[in-house]
């Protein structure tokens, strides 16, 4: 496997233009973000700059497994067709040798800056995790600030562990900036605060909110209908019923308020229940629309594109509209996808008896929406059909229970040894005699939003055959049925 002598942006972009016409793209997706060579994981630096969304990603062009990141980067001027703009950030200085890894950016007047951790070995070896700064005036070449590292092991307090002080979450307040950073000690996870005016120099505020199991990657922090919302990866978290019932990852949001300098918290509950989805992103739109990114792959899976040796792995979710309604998050596909539409098809009404197929309605690319009506036992929804392969979405109107299925895939997504995938996931909803959908399909995901988003569920799944049915089994009413296919050519660059 090629590895460079030393890490480059020029290097990395060179590989890249050289390796990218050779990857093999039949399961890449046509509307969700793939690098054009080797493994993305987390979204990064996701910011509105100079008339464009950019999107950074945690990126290892080599080859499709995670390795030394480097950060890769995408633009947009709608959310829906993508750029890319190359690789931004090489770990390419003493500070980042073993990798630039997560962070977000500031946007000040015509300056577009990146906090990153930088990741390096300490004076004793142990590798230990610190925050860099990088700047750029055109949005595509970034500097790396002469006074890095700007955030230090000094700058912990003293029970932080050195090894788990990562992901810089920056956000403007009264004029200056605050930082929230991921951290542990030896009792639990939590976030740490720092304020500055200049993103240079940082002063420790205190422990922002702790006990937020064993370690909280990836925090995102804003304000939402009223709120305060803080979104982060919980690890090892204890499974609820079905809350948190990832195993080792899964992304939270909490509810509550900033007083001072610390966070009171209202409630904890899960972001998306699928199997797919950690690390999210968000940025407030020139609108005023808050927008969610998501990767949609999760850590211990080893997927069909990595072990066919296709030369690509890990994509992200399609963008989110959220919003908080009773307090409870809101998600949907942003409105921009409308842009998409290719044949669309309306019906307002068809009862299901047994098995329905609908003409028209069907294809590998496309968003779905539709309520079932008159439910009154189990029914399902077979997704990516083609035979005996398909991708079951199943609701139990007695317990208000969804679940998605993707045993049946002719490509499984196997766990790496020792971690867990699952191939079911569950989503616990309001028990009644209808439910609301909406689903987005893609060559090798569904996104499904449940009970006007309410609910969402986030699956890679693979299929072997076209991967393009659609069918319904069970008794009920098909209402408002609005179909269209996505014309996915050229959307992500
Ligand atoms: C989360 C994460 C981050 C880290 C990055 C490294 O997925 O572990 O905490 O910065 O990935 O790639």
């Amino acid at each position: 496997m090629y590895q460079p002598d030393r890490y480059s942006v020029e290097g990395a972009n060179r590989f890249i233009a050289e390796k990218a016409p050779s990857v093999n793209a039949v399961m890449k997706p046509g509307f969700h973000l793939t690098a054009p060579t080797g493994w993305i994981n987390d979204p990064n630096g996701f910011c509105y700059f100079q008339g464009k969304y950019h999107m950074f990603c945690q990126y290892n062009p080599y080859h499709s497994r995670w390795d030394t990141m480097h950060w890769g980067h995408w633009t947009s001027t709608d959310l829906i067709r993508w750029t890319w703009e190359g690789v931004a950030l090489a770990p390419d200085q003493p500070y980042d040798c073993m990798g630039c890894f997560s962070g977000t950016a500031a946007v000040v007047g015509d300056t577009l800056h990146l906090l990153y951790t930088c990741v390096h070995p300490d004076t004793d070896g142990v590798v230990i995790q610190e925050q860099a700064i990088a700047t750029s005036q055109d949005g595509i070449y970034f500097v790396k600030s002469p006074l890095n590292p700007v955030l230090r092991k000094n700058d912990l307090p003293p029970d932080g562990e050195r090894r788990d002080f990562r992901d810089p979450r920056v956000y403007p307040d009264q004029g200056g900036w605050r930082l929230l950073l991921a951290n542990k000690n030896e009792r639990c996870g939590r976030q740490l605060l720092y304020e500055s005016s200049d993103l240079i120099h940082w002063t420790y505020r205190g422990v922002f909110l702790q006990e937020l199991s064993e370690m909280p990657e990836c925090p995102d922090f804003f304000h939402l209908d009223g709120k305060d919302v803080l979104v982060t990866c919980l690890m090892n978290q204890p499974r609820e019923g079905y809350r948190f019932q990832n195993g080792h990852h899964d992304v939270a949001y909490v509810t509550g308020r900033t007083e001072g300098v610390s966070f009171v918290q209202e409630s904890l509950d899960s972001v998306d229940l699928g199997q797919d989805f950690y690390a999210p992103q968000t940025v407030l739109a020139p609108d005023g629309r808050r927008i969610m990114v998501g990767w949609m792959m999760m850590w211990g899976e080893a997927t069909p594109p990595l072990y066919l040796d296709h030369g690509w792995q890990g994509a992200y979710t399609f963008p989110r509209e959220i919003s908080l309604q009773d307090g409870k998050l809101c998600q949907r596909p942003v409105r921009e996808i409308q842009g998409l539409y290719g044949r669309q098809l309306c019906l307002e009404r068809a009862d299901v008896k047994g098995c329905l197929q609908l003409e028209g309605v069907s294809g590998q690319h496309y968003h779905l929406r539709l309520t079932v009506g008159d439910l009154y036992e189990p029914f399902s929804i077979h997704l990516k059909e083609d035979g005996a392969e398909y991708v079951e979405l199943r609701y139990d109107p007695q317990t208000g229970l969804l679940s998605m299925d993707r045993s049946r895939m002719g490509h499984p997504v196997y766990a790496q040894p020792g971690e867990e995938a699952h191939d079911v996931s569950y989503l616990q909803l309001v028990p009644g005699h209808s439910l609301a959908l909406e689903i987005l399909s893609d060559t090798c995901s569904l996104e499904v939003f449940a009970g006007h988003g309410m609910g969402a569920m986030t699956s890679l799944c693979f299929p072997k055959g076209t991967g393009t049915g659609i069918s319904f089994h069970g008794k009920g009413e098909l209402q408002h049925v609005s179909f269209a296919l996505l014309e996915t050519k050229g959307v992500i660059g």
